[in-house]
């Protein structure tokens, strides 16, 4: 067994990877400092912040609440540096020889055709449309409504060549796996990121009797280990109603070679770390397709490709 090679090298949307384990958008990925520290690091992409039309900063806080290593809640309320910055980045970037993902999260059907007309004509390699973001008062997240997900991506078509995917928002439900699945066949959406953060969840302190989170009275989106299971149903949900025509990005507590081989499992192509990220470092992501390799290779799998979807049912 040993002199089989192990590889963890993957493709998403056709393009290639060296590795399968990225960091998700949002987490230590705004500034240009952070993002060439994904680029030095063994992160196997650079996923960049969340972006808008124009920059957002908030002065507000608590925003974000540890609840021990195993997760955090959060509402950072998509505080980033607007667009036009990030394609800007994306030039500097490519120096790292890695895949650059731009996410987008618009605030109406004219801000995402914005953004991404100008992501397609930038330097970044795929483009991650945002449709899950849980911390916008006053917004409901696109994603949980087919017809507002339909005119976006109506919207979306033919804005360029370079591949397109959904960060989805956990579904719980099999009814909206297959409306969004009809969805993404339909218009050709080539690769998925699921799960965002649980939308909406209420941490309280029961020594001060109060919320942990600032913004929308404490509403918050949880992130971390208690997604792991929600994260692989949503991953094999999609696996078996996608008929192999869309990649998968597996996120959703993330943390090692362990939880990364049930993703790949489910269906997932490649992965991305958010929480173990924030509270750990950038060693996270080798650590993490090095054990990942353990796990293929107990397994008798010599590569990502052979160990995809290969989920066994009792
Ligand atoms: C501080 C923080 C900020 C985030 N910001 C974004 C964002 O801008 N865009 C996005 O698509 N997801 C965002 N997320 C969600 C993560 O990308 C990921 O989907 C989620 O945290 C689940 O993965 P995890 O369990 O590994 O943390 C954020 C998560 C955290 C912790």
């Amino acid at each position: 067994m040993k002199d089989k090679k192990i590889t963890t090298a993957t493709t998403v949307a056709g393009v290639k990877f060296d590795s399968c384990v990225c960091n998700a958008s949002g987490v230590k990925c705004t500034t240009l400092e952070e993002l060439r520290e994904i680029g030095r690091s063994d992160s196997c992409a650079i996923v960049m912040k969340s972006s808008t039309m124009e920059e957002i900063h908030w002065d507000d806080g608590p925003r974000s609440y540890y609840l021990g290593e195993h997760g955090m809640v959060q509402s950072n309320g998509l505080q980033n540096l607007g667009y036009e910055t990030y394609v800007a980045f994306s030039k500097k970037l490519i120096k790292y020889g890695k895949p650059i993902i731009a996410s987008v999260a618009g605030s109406s059907i004219d801000a995402n055709v914005t953004m991404v007309t100008a992501y397609q004509k930038s330097t970044v390699d795929l483009i991650e449309v945002n449709i899950s973001c849980p911390n916008i008062p006053g917004k409901s997240q696109v994603g949980y409504d087919s017809k507002q997900t339909e005119e976006l991506l109506f919207a979306l078509l033919n804005l360029g060549c370079k591949p397109m995917g959904l960060k989805l928002p956990p579904y719980f439900d099999p009814a909206h796996w297959d409306s969004m699945s009809e969805l993404i066949l339909r218009y050709n959406i080539s690769f998925i990121t699921c799960i965002n953060s649980i939308g909406n969840v209420l941490v309280i302190d029961p020594w001060e009797r109060r919320t942990v989170i600032k913004p929308k009275k404490g509403y918050a989106g949880l992130c971390g280990e208690w997604l792991e299971y929600i994260a692989n149903a949503n991953i094999r949900a999609f696996y078996d109603r996608l008929e192999g025509k869309v990649s998968i990005f597996g996120v959703g507590g993330v943390k090692d070679g362990i939880s990364a081989f049930t993703k790949i499992l489910a269906g997932a192509d490649a992965l991305q770390v958010g929480n173990a990220f924030r509270q750990g470092d950038h060693k996270i992501f080798s650590t993490i397709d090095q054990q990942l390799e353990g796990m293929l290779e107990f397994h008798g799998f010599s590569s990502i490709q052979e160990a995809k979807g290969q989920l066994l049912y009792i």
